[in-house]
């Protein structure tokens, strides 16, 4: 069996602070609003939360542009207040990591505010400056939200890279001074206490420092991600951070790897590495991409779906650890994207959860996921919040001429907006999310589908998801147990294997309506089996039905 760590046999809870839970009214998730819901997440039986960013930010990116790192956003309350929550987590148990995003800061950081003023300011060398080339930017890079990566800054005449909107100018990891600042504020957070960092987008901190033009495919501008991701130095810096912060502490690290692929893992993640503990691979988010990319309304095919993660469960066996994961604040809902949210809501999430949580790795659950809630279903433009989707919308309708109805049928689909309404606490005003007018909608299925039923109810699927974290904490082998695929080809059932010693857990898991027969002796299933967890009443064997999920335990 592999080495035991904590963060191993944890089960991590994102929290979008903005949609979590508002304490004062003014429509918007607050530090307070977390401290009175962590009796839920006690109950839920959580171990670790991942706080999405709470720093100061003019909020161009919902707080993922950094103007403070070392102040709270005043939406959201005070560093009392952020005080009072970790106090309050570690009295119950829980641990909190929060998000750190340095390969970008806002614009309106004093470094940013300083290195625009002029080319000898002594911060200009914190961010990426270059001359641009006749009237057009230094190369020809997209941003990944819309338009040239590249701003030009009227103060000097140059222009600076920005891989996210322009108020988010990358900042210039090559330069030493640069990656002490952000150590420093890393270990100003670690002193207070707080237990690690989730990553934000920590693969493209280092750059092809020549900034060559990018490929281009469709559109006009060119592909950054050759030259930005897995950088030269990416892991000489991570080493580095390693070596004089994060090594001090008895912390949990997860990077947003964007572009990782299994040889790169180990890279960053290798138990010999010393860089990070974890980090979230992509791939199944890329399965339903279509001729727009992200932009698409298609739906994965099972068997492309199982071949990924089954690749991701067994090659890093013995090398590092994995992150599981349906979705997070930048994914549509999992229940609508993998399951289906119309007729069998309740059955295919607690399947997809069923699917997730018995596979090897740390689980994370993104806010209301436990409560099966589905996409938004924005029918008006205006009802959309999110950066990614408006600019997406005004480069793909109003500059290439698609038309509207498909683009508005692509953000149903996949708006990160989606995910950004308001949790489902109750089923009073706004869902018992705020007495006031919500920053963003809220859901308009609240009265169905939300926590306070969901708790009364010992059959829904925040019990069922509670079962399922408890179950972790109980069995090593659903934390350390070996992967084994079974029936690759099929595209309606998702069937594995777990071993451990002399234990072995079969998960079957339906992903249709269809119901079908499945012959378990053939998949080692003796007399002697106990069913571990399943999302129907009854257990019928060799009879598996629509969504359905069942786990059996027995000897090997
Ligand atoms: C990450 C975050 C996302 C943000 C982007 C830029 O992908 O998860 O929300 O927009 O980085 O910071
Ligand atoms: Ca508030």
């Amino acid at each position: 069996m592999e080495q035991r760590i904590w963060w191993k046999e944890a089960v991590v809870y994102q929290i979008y602070p903005r949609s979590f839970m508002d304490s004062n009214g003014d429509g918007i998730g607050d530090l307070r609003g977390i401290i009175q819901r962590l009796d839920y997440l006690k109950d839920l039986g959580v171990d670790i939360i991942w706080l999405s960013p709470i720093y100061q930010s003019p909020n161009d990116d919902n707080g993922y542009d950094i103007s403070d790192y070392q102040n709270i956003m005043s939406d959201f309350g005070t560093m009392e207040d952020f005080d009072e929550l970790l106090a309050q987590a570690h009295a119950l148990g829980i641990k909190i990591i929060m998000d750190l995003v340095v390969n970008h800061t806002s614009d309106e950081h004093k470094w940013f505010v300083e290195s625009r003023k002029s080319i000898d300011s002594p911060y200009r060398d914190y961010y990426i400056w270059r001359e641009g080339k006749d009237d057009n930017p230094p190369n020809n890079w997209g941003s990944w939200f819309g338009g040239p990566a590249w701003e030009k800054d009227e103060a000097t005449g140059m222009y600076y890279l920005h891989i996210f909107s322009k108020k988010q100018p990358d900042l210039n990891w090559d330069n030493a001074k640069v990656r002490e600042e952000v150590y420093e504020m890393m270990t100003w957070w670690l002193d207070k206490g707080i237990d690690g960092f989730r990553m934000d987008v920590i693969s493209l901190i280092s750059k092809v420092p020549e900034l060559p033009d990018g490929e281009v495919r469709g559109g006009i501008y060119g592909d950054l991600s050759p030259y930005c991701i897995h950088g030269p130095k990416v892991h000489e810096y991570l080493q580095e951070m390693n070596r004089k912060v994060l090594s001090k502490y008895d912390i949990m690290t997860v990077g947003e790897a964007v572009g990782v692929t299994i040889e790169e893992a180990p890279k960053y993640t290798g138990y010999d590495r010393n860089e990070l503990n974890l980090v979230f691979q992509f791939d199944h988010m890329f399965l339903d991409m279509g001729e727009h990319g992200k932009w698409s309304n298609r739906r994965f095919q099972l068997t492309d779906l199982k071949k990924i993660l089954s690749k991701w469960q067994t090659a890093l066996e013995g090398l590092c650890w994995n992150c599981l994961y349906w979705s997070n604040h930048d994914q549509p809902r999992a229940v609508s994207r993998f399951g289906d949210d119309k007729d069998y809501r309740e059955l295919s999430a607690k399947m997809l959860a069923t699917c997730l949580h018995m596979m090897r790795g740390t689980p994370f659950i993104y806010q209301g996921e436990e409560l099966g809630m589905t996409n938004a279903y924005f029918e008006q433009l205006e009802q959309y919040r999110d950066i990614e989707s408006l600019n997406a919308y005004k480069g793909y309708v109003e500059q290439l001429g698609l038309s509207h109805e498909l683009m508005m049928d692509y953000l149903q689909h996949m708006s990160r907006d989606n995910a950004r309404t308001p949790m489902q606490w109750d089923d009073s005003l706004n869902a018992g999310f705020t007495t006031g007018t919500p920053w963003i909608e809220v859901n308009k299925n609240y009265k169905e589908i939300n926590a306070k039923n969901q708790f009364k109810d010992e059959t829904s699927v925040y019990h069922y998801y509670k079962k399922l974290i408890q179950l972790r904490h109980e069995h090593d082998i659903i934390v350390y147990g070996s992967y084994e695929l079974l029936l690759p080809d099929s595209e309606q059932l998702y069937v594995y294997r777990r071993t451990l010693g002399n234990e072995v857990l079969l998960v079957i898991c339906n992903f249709t309506k269809e119901e079908m027969e499945l012959e378990l002796a053939e998949y080692g299933m003796g007399t002697e089996h106990t069913l571990l967890i399943s999302n129907y009443p009854d257990d019928q064997g060799n009879r598996i039905r629509a969504y359905e999920a069942k786990v059996y335990r027995m000897p090997t």
